[in-house]
């Protein structure tokens, strides 16, 4: 009785647990922080792997060593610790999670101890998942709608899809989601996203990291599945903008997993303004040697000057023969090449033009709040909706989808920084004053945060 009393006392306690990856573990601490200067109490659950490199190359806690309410908890994800996670194995990490940690999960919630800090906080009262990784344990499967999920081979892909509410006559099959697109029904991918995505609809509420003007008509259908819907993107300036409120000064934190190399902010600051193609493909995409080859051929006879930023884990075959002199010259002349930056800062650096990404979803919204027109090349999962949707529906740049050759490469660079970066420019820079409306006083994600933060705040388990 008494451990309630006190318990009712205490804020409530969010248990915040990302998908082991870049984009998602940056975007659900941007949400905890959030959360967190709100007065809730948080513990973030990453799996030891991500913690590992959030350790080695970040500085998570020093970022939330002024939340007395912040915790961060571990959990395995049951794969070796040299096992690659990128290119399409970071399914894998999907399947362990929900093999093997679907079990630990369940013992840390019902550990008494365990993530209450001995009853000086609230049991967690809820939890919330990037999607359904694992399974929580008692959320019963809905509904036997199985024949209703359509399934796309790949022939035809140049065909308009039709049948995909609130995005009629603006995306082809080719520009649906990778893991949609199979030529075998039963194939692992497809039927994981596929019941996760069933099992979304059985969650108490839905949190978007996007916003009403930029897919209005998308959230309004996925509310009519999921009504208690929080649209309260973009998360990271949504984050800045309160910290902005409350006087807080938001430092230049690094959720890393790769050590960030800053040299290349001397490099721009010597550049002409505009100048700049930059160009990253994230956190999992994979090159095959011949793949890195055409980009590079492309990028140097573009004539353009660029910063280039290549993992060193995301090149597949690579047999370490020379590169080829002309290109070893045309990068000196006009290009920078390293493996890891500070994106957010060097996308708002004056000298950038134009952003060549793998239309990530944290990039592409990176993007849009500096008002940065995009070359996009998808790699795959979310990212082919994503160019289609920056290309055709914002008018914001080109698409050239998973097309990988120097010769389409250079034209497309030419095109978009000599010839209509401006006409770009401009829908860029409209989509910037629509992102930075909706997280001000009276935005629409800006209300969907507050809501978000009292119905959190009302939910005793
Ligand atoms: C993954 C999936 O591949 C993508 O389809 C999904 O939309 C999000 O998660 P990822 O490769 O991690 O994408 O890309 P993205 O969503 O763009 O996130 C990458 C994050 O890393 C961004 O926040 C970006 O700012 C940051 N980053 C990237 C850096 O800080 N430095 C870099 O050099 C590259």
């Amino acid at each position: 009785m008494s451990h309630r009393n006190t318990a009712a006392k205490l804020p409530e306690h969010i248990l915040i647990f990302p998908l082991p990856l870049q984009g998602h573990v940056n975007s659900m601490l941007h949400l905890a922080e959030l959360l967190s200067l709100s007065g809730l109490h948080v513990t973030m659950l990453l799996s030891e792997y991500t913690h590992g490199r959030l350790l080695r190359h970040g500085n998570l806690h020093s970022r939330f060593s002024r939340y007395s309410g912040f915790r961060i908890a571990t959990i395995e994800d049951g794969l070796p610790a040299d096992h690659p996670r990128v290119g399409e194995r970071i399914m894998d990490i999907v399947l362990s999670l929900k093999e093997v940690g679907g079990s630990l999960f369940r013992n840390l919630m019902e550990s008494t101890d365990a993530l209450s800090d001995g009853g000086a906080r609230r049991r967690v009262s809820c939890l919330i998942m990037d999607g359904e990784i694992i399974d929580a344990g008692e959320v019963p499967l809905k509904g036997k709608d199985e024949d209703k999920m359509t399934y796309w081979k790949r022939k035809e892909m140049d065909l308009m899809v039709t049948s995909i509410p609130g995005m009629e006559g603006l995306i082809r099959r080719r520009d649906i989601g990778g893991f949609c697109r199979v030529d075998d029904i039963n194939d692992t991918g497809f039927q994981t996203i596929k019941t996760e995505t069933k099992r979304t609809t059985t969650a108490k509420a839905l949190i978007l990291n996007t916003f009403e003007d930029l897919e209005g008509p998308i959230i309004d259908q996925i509310r009519k599945h999921i009504p208690n819907l929080y649209s309260i993107g973009p998360l990271h300036a949504h984050l800045k903008a309160r910290l902005e409120l409350k006087g807080i000064e938001s430092s230049n934190h690094s959720s890393s997993f790769w050590e960030e190399d800053r040299s290349c902010m001397a490099w721009l600051n010597s550049q002409p303004e505009n100048s700049v193609l930059y160009v990253n493909f994230g956190s999992v995409t994979l090159l095959t040697k011949d793949e890195l080859l055409e980009f590079w051929y492309g990028l140097v006879n573009s004539g353009q000057r660029f910063l280039w930023v290549i993992r060193p884990d995301s090149i597949v075959e690579n047999d370490g023969n020379e590169v080829p002199i002309e290109l070893d010259e045309g990068t000196k002349a006009r290009g920078y090449m390293l493996e890891w930056v500070p994106q957010r800062e060097v996308l708002a650096h004056r000298a950038i033009g134009v952003f060549f990404t793998h239309s990530g979803w944290n990039s592409t919204l990176e993007s849009i709040c500096i008002g940065i027109p995009m070359l996009c090349w998808a790699y795959f999962a979310d990212q082919t909706t994503n160019s289609r949707f920056i290309s055709e529906v914002w008018k914001m740049g080109f698409d050239i989808k998973d097309t990988c050759d120097r010769i389409l490469i250079e034209k497309m660079v030419r095109e978009i920084m000599e010839v209509r970066r401006n006409e770009f420019l401009e829908r860029a820079r409209f989509m910037a004053t629509m992102a930075k409306k909706t997280i001000s006083e009276g935005g629409d994600s800006y209300s969907n945060l507050d809501r978000l933060i009292e119905f959190l705040k009302s939910t005793i388990i």
